[in-house]
């Protein structure tokens, strides 16, 4: 995904050659413990394996449903929070963006003694988790973040002057009057005043506060600022108002945004590049015309006809069922299967699926006495009889499931009281570009379309029947 410019002839790179930010691979998992010693029992995997870059004076929009892992990416790139994994960059020359594209596949044991002091030497000038020194105070200058909430993200008890000059204090840039001249000097850069200087932030409206915050973050004049969920607190006119400021600002200081949202009609207004995320995955990334004009992915076509203002072609709302998947216990291959309208037979069903479906079903369900898993996708549902088994069987044959769940299976089988199911493994769904920098992880646009169903597996009958030598074993051919 890294654009290399074509001639860099050895001259150091020029602003115009390198990403202000590049996040390349980043996690950021949050362990759960449970019990008096605490013990980790899992991780909430709030960001799972993003990239992307963003490149000076662009808005770079990052659009999801709340719970999707935007504030917990926006706190790793402002270095609020380290990643678990991978990596973020600050000021990357392309040219350091190519070598690392040759070096991070190769496995660290693997690498030459020059590729290690290569991938150190551009670590330690750009990697914003492992820099220290005069690169990191760089850094903390000129990233910036703004919160949704004025409210707590300002001090109630710091008046305006000292909430806005503190950045200038803190890295010795001013004192007396000329700190009072440069605050007054940023609030008048937000459209406040000289008059609000003396006041405390309680005494301001919600627009008001959140230009407060802008000013701050203004503060020290930095390259790059994250701004999350700026104006979603705010009444549509004050929002409206808060945007062009930020438009003008972005326009008058060459400023570089990462703008986060979850209204993708907002987060169109702002940006040039999107990322709409999901479940910590980023689904689809394009320019904002490509995601407006020809989604290729079902989740951002779920975001745009909920913003039916925003494209007015829409004409049938496709709602989402459900909730976002609890993101510790992630849905198999496509993140977005369990929600997603058109969701084929190669999308991961897996066993899961099959218990809440089960469960959503109160007679089926009050025969079910345990669920013995072998994998996600190969469990063993025990029920207290046999005719309780044999009405699961009945209910799948005759369609009550959804067909591209039931066309998923590999085996369905009963032994007595206990059913076997089976669904095909399937990888997971992989971001690719599918045209010019467009990319989706969506199989129906992706080389995976043209795979055939279902899979050809080495794993044959011999030990679907291995598994249950004398069940009635009912093979996913005859299911459908
Ligand atoms: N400090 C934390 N500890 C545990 N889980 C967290 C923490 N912060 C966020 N999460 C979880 O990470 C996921 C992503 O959260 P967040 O980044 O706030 O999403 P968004 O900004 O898209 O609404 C959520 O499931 C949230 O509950
Ligand atoms: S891969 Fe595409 S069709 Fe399949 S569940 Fe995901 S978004 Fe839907
Ligand atoms: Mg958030």
């Amino acid at each position: 995904m890294t654009s290399v410019t074509a001639e860099q002839g050895g001259q150091p790179p020029t602003a115009a050659q390198r990403a202000v930010i590049s996040v390349r691979g980043v996690e950021k998992y949050f362990p759960i413990k449970e019990g008096t010693l605490q013990r980790v029992v899992g991780n909430v995997r709030a960001v799972d394996g993003v990239s992307f870059e963003v490149r000076p004076g662009e808005t770079m929009g990052l659009v999801g449903e709340s719970g999707c892992g935007k504030t917990t990416l926006g706190r790793c790139i402002s270095g609020l929070a380290p990643p678990t994994g991978g990596k973020i960059y600050f000021r990357l020359p392309d040219e350091d963006a190519a070598t690392l594209d040759l070096i991070d596949p190769i496995p660290e044991s693997d690498r030459t003694v020059q590729q290690r002091k290569q991938v150190e030497r551009i670590d330690a000038n750009h990697r914003v988790d492992v820099m220290s020194g005069k690169a990191w105070r760089t850094y903390r200058r000129n990233c910036q973040i703004v919160f949704q909430d004025s409210f707590s993200s300002l001090n109630p008890r710091q008046l305006v002057k000292d909430l806005v000059g503190r950045p200038l204090q803190v890295h010795k840039e001013a004192s007396g009057q000329e700190l009072t001249e440069r605050v007054v000097s940023l609030l008048e850069s937000v459209g406040l005043g000289r008059q609000h200087l003396y006041r405390y932030p309680h005494q301001f409206s919600g627009g008001q506060r959140q230009r407060i915050s802008i000013a701050r973050a203004l503060a020290l004049d930095p390259e790059f600022i994250v701004l999350d969920e700026p104006t979603s607190a705010l009444d549509v006119s004050v929002q409206a108002q808060i945007l062009n400021l930020l438009h003008e600002l972005q326009k008058d200081r060459g400023l570089t945004y990462l703008f986060i949202s979850h209204d993708l009609g907002v987060v169109r207004l702002m940006s040039d590049r999107i990322a709409v995320m999901y479940l910590g995955k980023v689904a689809e990334y394009g320019t904002a015309q490509e995601l407006f004009e020809d989604p290729r992915h079902p989740y951002t076509e779920a975001l745009l006809a909920a913003n039916p203002d925003i494209r007015a072609e829409v004409s049938v709302m496709k709602g989402l069922k459900g909730a976002v998947p609890n993101p510790a216990n992630p849905p198999e291959g496509c993140r977005f299967h369990t929600r997603c309208p058109v969701a084929t037979p190669a999308c991961g069903w897996e066993v899961d699926d099959a218990v809440a479906w089960l469960q959503a079903r109160e007679l089926l369900a009050a025969g079910l006495a345990d669920v013995q898993r072998r994998s996600k996708f190969d469990a063993t549902l025990v029920f207290h009889d046999e005719e309780s088994a044999s009405a699961v069987v009945r209910a799948i044959h005759d369609g009550d499931m959804p067909p591209a769940m039931k066309a998923a299976l590999e085996t369905v089988s009963t032994d007595g009281s206990s059913l076997v199911i089976r669904f095909f493994p399937v990888e997971p769904v992989e971001l690719e570009d599918v045209d010019d920098g467009h990319l989706t992880a969506c199989l129906l646009h992706t080389e995976r379309r043209h795979q055939t169903w279902p899979p050809q597996t080495s794993a044959d009958s011999s030990s679907r029947t291995a598994a249950n030598p004398s069940s009635t074993s009912t093979r996913n051919s005859s299911t459908r």
